[in-house]
């Protein structure tokens, strides 16, 4: 039983709220403007301390507040654990388990959650920077000491950044380029060993979604026929100019393949919509099937932009997942889910259980 509950205060519309969820499918239901992503967005926020959709702090306090607080009570497979948030212009402040946490990753270890929103097909057919948050996603709840190795790799990155926008020379940054190397190599063979791992579970999902094979590849970020030290050294004059570091992991990419030809560039945008859920919910099946303990999935309008056939199929992979879910909808009527789910209504950000 991942999320019992959530009480958030000045989120977006949402002046005060309280909700108690059940284990299996929750719905909620309510007019454009009333409230329903709001609700949603308050939940990824509690497991990840950022928004989903990319919104600042400013934007997320509601109009004429000051701060936001969310919290909520989770059940973590042993016991219940209370996290809680609270932003304000100056800064984020997190709670987890009765301490004050120094970063988000303890919401993230508490309450694993992934988001199905309309905007999901940005994940296929937007920038790899999403992609690699995907994998890196899946990295750090499957990999033992991903979050360390990915914090260093960063860090060395940054001040590898540093050294060449100050215009340091070669010999200087060689040894950069040795530490840079070492540490994206290990991000580099995690991000590998998750996507072995989960390849099988992407084309099954693709299989079912898109009624045709997907494939998937990993690109690196630097040319497959040299070490990353090599292309590191190679590259120095471009870095030079550009005062950036151009090769490595911080330039990988996950590529698919749809159709013998790049998933991005040919599907239908509800075609991309079913591509990013298909990676989404076989993200959510690895990191479940890992952790031994139902995730939350967050849908957000899931039949947006897809035909009746294609929301059955999506709603029937993702309650075979058998995950606690928060979905919103317009329409209470329309048939989401196979059984009844525990219902919200929710109006002028106001929520309350319904029947
Ligand atoms: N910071 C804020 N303070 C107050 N109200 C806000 C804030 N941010 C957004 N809102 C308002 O909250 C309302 C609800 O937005 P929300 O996106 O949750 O609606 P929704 O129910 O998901 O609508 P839709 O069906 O159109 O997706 C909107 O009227 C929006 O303008
Ligand atoms: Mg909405």
């Amino acid at each position: 039983m991942p999320l019992l509950s959530l009480k958030c205060t000045d989120f977006r519309c949402l002046e005060s709220a309280a909700l108690e969820f059940s284990s299996g499918n929750n719905l909620i239901y309510g007019a454009n403007a009333s409230g329903k992503t709001s609700i949603l967005e308050a939940l990824a926020y509690l497991g990840r301390g950022r928004s989903f959709r990319g919104a600042g702090t400013r934007e997320l306090i509601r109009h004429g507040a000051d701060e936001f607080v969310v919290i909520g009570k989770v059940h973590n497979g042993t016991r219940e654990v209370a996290l809680g948030v609270r932003n304000s212009r100056s800064g984020l402040e997190v709670h987890a388990d009765g301490e004050k946490r120094s970063s988000a990753a303890a919401l993230a270890e508490a309450l694993p959650l992934q988001v199905i929103d309309p905007d999901v097909h940005e994940l296929v057919a937007g920038g790899p920077e999403s992609r690699r948050r995907y994998i890196d996603w899946m990295a750090f709840h499957v990999e033992h000491g991903y979050l360390d190795e990915w914090r260093r790799f960063r860090r060395a990155l940054k001040q590898r950044n540093a050294a060449l926008r100050s215009g340091a020379n070669r010999r200087s940054l060689s040894g950069w380029n040795h530490e840079l190397a070492e540490l994206g190599g290990l991000v580099d063979l995690a991000r590998r060993r998750m996507l072995e791992i989960s390849r099988p579970t992407i084309e099954e999902f693709g299989e079912v979604l898109l009624g045709s094979p997907l494939g998937i590849e990993y690109q690196q970020g630097w040319s497959g026929d040299k070490s990353l030290e090599e292309a590191l050294a190679e590259a120095v004059e471009r870095d030079l100019q550009l005062g950036s570091t151009q090769a490595g992991p911080q330039r990988a990419d996950l590529r698919l393949v749809y159709d013998e030809r790049q998933a991005r560039k040919l599907v239908s945008r509800g075609q991309q919509k079913l591509l990013a859920c298909a990676l989404i919910l076989a993200a959510t099946e690895v990191v479940q099937t890992h952790l031994e303990r139902p995730l939350l999935l967050l849908l957000d309008d899931p039949a947006a932009e897809l035909d009746r056939e294609s929301v059955g199929r999506l709603m029937g992979c993702v309650e075979g997942l058998g995950c606690q879910v928060i979905a919103t909808t317009l329409d209470r009527q329309q048939p989401l889910f196979s059984s009844s789910p525990t219902l919200f209504h929710v109006e002028q950000g106001q929520v309350e259980r319904a029947t």
